[in-house]
């Protein structure tokens, strides 16, 4: 009857929509900021609040969005993904009803789809844990090593080789800075597009140990403007990783697809999900 109070508020794709469609308006909204897009820190964001998992214990993963507190914040593989948690606060006061965990995902498939990406299906369903489900540190990659440590780390999560390969193409985007991981610089010539060029330049390019005072790093020979860390440069020193990465510097449409199935498996490991149903988001351009 018409007494009957309303009852918890169960948002509809309609409303994820608008969320996704609140996270494209800020991607662009602040020309000072490095290339003038959030987008790839919004996508580091995701990554780094997924790949936490560990298949043996099921424990982290993006379902809890423990990143909010110390001591996951202060390990040294978040430095600087204050930035994207303090950009998103304007989406979350919009939308309370929405979980961090869930607004953190969702936005990372908003920031890949708009920077030209491929379409990657969401659901919702993950829930804000506290404090105590913080990881340890140590379970994200470290860029100075190479393909043993790849393997471990992400074999931990449950993936791959060629999965390894097709998450890493997001190195198309975004770029190291001396004041968070120490490295510096960025992977391609168009670091605000999602693009295979990270493939390409792999093996096109000639790549040398940068010179200078920083952590080893290399740069490209003919424009030293660009650079590879001793993770990416593993993915052709290893003969498995290697064919992966040819494969997907040939065809940008295989690599399309195959990253839009890593990186919705990244988001959604270790979530209890009771929804079936993926979402697959308009993006502003369609
Ligand atoms: C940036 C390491 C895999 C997405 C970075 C940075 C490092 C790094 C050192 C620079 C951070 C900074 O100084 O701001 C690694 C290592 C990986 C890995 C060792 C192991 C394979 C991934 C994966 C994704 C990803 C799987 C997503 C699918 C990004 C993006 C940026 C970035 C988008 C640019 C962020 C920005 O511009 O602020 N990564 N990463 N990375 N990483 Fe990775």
């Amino acid at each position: 009857s018409s007494t009957k109070p309303p009852g918890p508020f169960q948002p509809t794709k309609e409303d994820y929509q608008k969320v996704y469609n609140d996270v494209a308006e800020l991607l662009d909204s602040n020309d000072e900021y490095d290339d003038g897009s959030y987008g790839p820190v919004l996508v580091r964001l995701g990554w780094h609040a997924s790949g936490t998992y560990d298949k043996e214990t099921k424990t982290g993963g993006s379902n809890g969005a423990t990143m909010r507190f110390a001591p996951e914040s202060d390990h040294g593989a978040n430095a600087g993904l204050r930035t994207a948690r303090d950009v998103l606060e304007k989406v979350k006061d919009k939308h309370p009803w929405i979980s961090y965990s869930d607004l953190w995902t969702l936005a990372a498939v908003a920031a890949i789809q708009e920077m030209g990406g491929p379409k990657i299906p969401w659901r919702p369903g993950r829930n804000d844990r506290d404090v105590a489900a913080c990881t340890p540190d140590g379970r994200l990659p470290d860029a100075t090593k190479e393909q043993k440590h790849l393997r471990d780390i992400f074999y931990r999560m449950g993936f791959n080789d060629q999965e390894i390969v097709a998450l890493s193409g997001a190195h198309a985007l975004g770029r190291c800075h001396t004041d968070r991981s120490g490295f510096e610089g960025p992977w391609t010539f168009s670091p605000t597009v999602f693009t295979n060029d990270f493939y390409k330049l792999l093996i096109e390019e000639k790549w040398s140990w940068k010179k200078w005072n920083g952590p080893k790093q290399f740069e490209d020979v003919s424009s030293k403007s660009l650079m590879m860390l001793p993770t990416d440069m593993a993915l052709i020193k290893d003969k498995v990783f290697r064919k992966h990465v040819e494969a997907y510097a040939k065809d940008n449409e295989l690599f399309f697809r195959d990253f839009a199935d890593v990186f919705a498996k990244l988001l959604e490991l270790g979530v209890p999900f009771k929804q079936e149903e993926k979402f697959v988001f308009k993006a502003t351009t369609d």
